[in-house]
């Protein structure tokens, strides 16, 4: 019988990454592979790797070096670098870290079983050609997600705004769009799979623009894959200001079945950081977008990326930042300290100015307001009732279910009948700063 060899896949970064290893994950099941979650028993590790912030691909280096004693057991362990870090340190990577045999970019995941033969004859194998064409439109991505309820969909690659402080651009390389059909076709797989959401994936979703046969901008294929059918929801991420048209936001009104829920992502709420940051809005105008979300679509979450410490930045920007985010209110953040990466803008233009202990300090003042906009946004919920998407057990305990609201808010019920994929009504009694507590009613 022919033995599979056994490939196991680890990400790191964001969700484009995960949806990039279901891509991965598909090129090698069609070469003959077989995927395996149990690392120990792997022949080959595939890390696909992050270089937004440094801590990203510290995290990376520390993995690489718990292989390191697997690798010694099992000399025919195979081990490959993948995605953002590939692309960015290209093969001075073989040099840095011995125990890799692989380094593959975001444009060579089509290639890998040919990397892999070279591997097989003992050789290091590296491909981290950026394309100005790759969408892998027609690779059909295997589901990793752990529940078979919630699913995304890659509908573009790249990124060409040069924020100043973001690796990004040089690490995935031009934008470019997928063909609508191929993204059509893959929501209606996943529905009939019994999967009921999924999450329409960008750098910059909002300057997707498919130029071939007819023209078809984002609002308009968001409006072809919520008419998928209406049981089906749609998300997507991540908008950039700067492009969030009104037609957009109408288009989201419009349909039901499109989350109410805007990843917004600010950085700052100071024009003069956004302009060091190339982000090419002012808190200003920014401040009309948010109000336009809230003209049409009133109950729309609104949630962002917030970057402290930037080069220069002062104590008056900060506090520029933490007025915003409570004129914002909101839902929900990420937030990080500034991480310099090498080959941006900013590396090459400012200084990295602010001390390790300021950015902390700066952070935590961040991260304490956004826990209290998340509560007091949550308890502005008590007592409504939301239609909420079922996607599992609660990780705390296995008498109650969890799902979201179109909101984007975590919903915990008891369990009753109800099952993964159902939708149920459930009014909220309580609340935590980062759950909705609630139980079922009239379904
Ligand atoms: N340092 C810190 N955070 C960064 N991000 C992007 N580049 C950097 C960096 N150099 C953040 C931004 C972006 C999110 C994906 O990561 O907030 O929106
Ligand atoms: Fe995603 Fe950016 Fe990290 Fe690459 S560098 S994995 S695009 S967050």
């Amino acid at each position: 019988m022919n033995h599979k060899k056994k490939l196991y896949i680890e990400t790191y970064g964001c969700q484009m990454n995960f949806s990039d290893s279901e891509i991965i994950g598909s090129v090698m099941i069609n070469n003959n592979y077989e995927l395996t979650n149990k690392i120990s028993e792997a022949d080959i590790i595939f890390i696909n790797t992050c270089s937004v912030r440094d801590n990203a691909e510290q995290r990376v280096r520390k993995k690489l070096k718990e292989l390191n004693a697997q690798k010694k057991n099992n000399p025919h362990l195979k081990i490959g670098i993948l995605g953002c870090m590939a692309e960015r340190l290209k093969s001075k990577l073989f040099e840095e870290e011995k125990i890799i045999d692989i380094i593959a970019g975001p444009d060579a995941y089509r290639y890998l079983p040919d990397l892999m033969t070279t591997v097989e004859s003992g050789q290091k194998a590296v491909n981290v050609l950026l394309s100005a064409e790759e969408t892998y439109a027609d690779i059909n991505p295997v589901k990793f997600g752990d529940n078979k309820v919630s699913a995304f969909i890659s509908i573009m690659r790249g990124c060409q705004n040069f924020c100043s402080y973001c690796v990004v651009p040089y690490t995935r390389g031009k934008e470019r769009s997928r063909n609508p059909q191929t993204i059509i076709n893959e929501a209606n797989d996943l529905f009939k799979q019994g999967y009921r959401e999924v999450t329409l994936l960008g750098q910059n979703v909002n300057s997707y623009n498919w130029k071939e046969e007819d023209n078809v901008n984002f609002a308009q294929l968001l409006e072809k894959v919520a008419l998928v059918n209406p049981q089906l929801r749609v998300r997507f991420a991540t908008s950039h200001p700067k492009d969030i048209s009104d037609e957009l936001l109408q288009t989201i009104a419009k349909y039901e079945n499109i989350c109410k829920a805007i990843h917004l992502p600010v950085q700052s709420g100071s024009t003069r950081v956004l302009e060091l940051m190339n982000r090419k809005y002012t808190r200003q105008s920014y401040i009309n977008r948010i109000e336009a979300i809230r003209k049409f679509i009133p109950g729309c979450a609104i949630s962002t990326d917030i970057i402290t410490g930037f080069c220069g930045e002062t104590e008056d920007d900060h506090k520029q930042t933490l007025s915003l985010m409570k004129w914002a209110a909101y839902d929900f953040a990420f937030m990080f300290k500034y991480s310099e990466r090498k080959g941006t803008i900013a590396a090459d233009k400012f200084k990295d100015d602010i001390p390790d202990e300021t950015k902390g300090r700066r952070l935590k003042e961040i991260i304490e307001l956004q826990q209290k906009l998340s509560k007091e946004s949550n308890l502005k919920d008590i007592g409504k009732t939301f239609r909420v998407l079922v996607e599992g057990v609660s990780k705390k305990s296995d008498q109650k279910l969890s799902g979201r609201n179109s909101q984007n808010k975590v919903a915990v019920f008891p369990k009753k009948e109800f099952k993964p994929g159902d939708y149920v009504n459930v009014k909220i009694i309580e609340c935590t700063s980062a759950t909705l507590i609630g139980e079922a009613i009239n379904n």
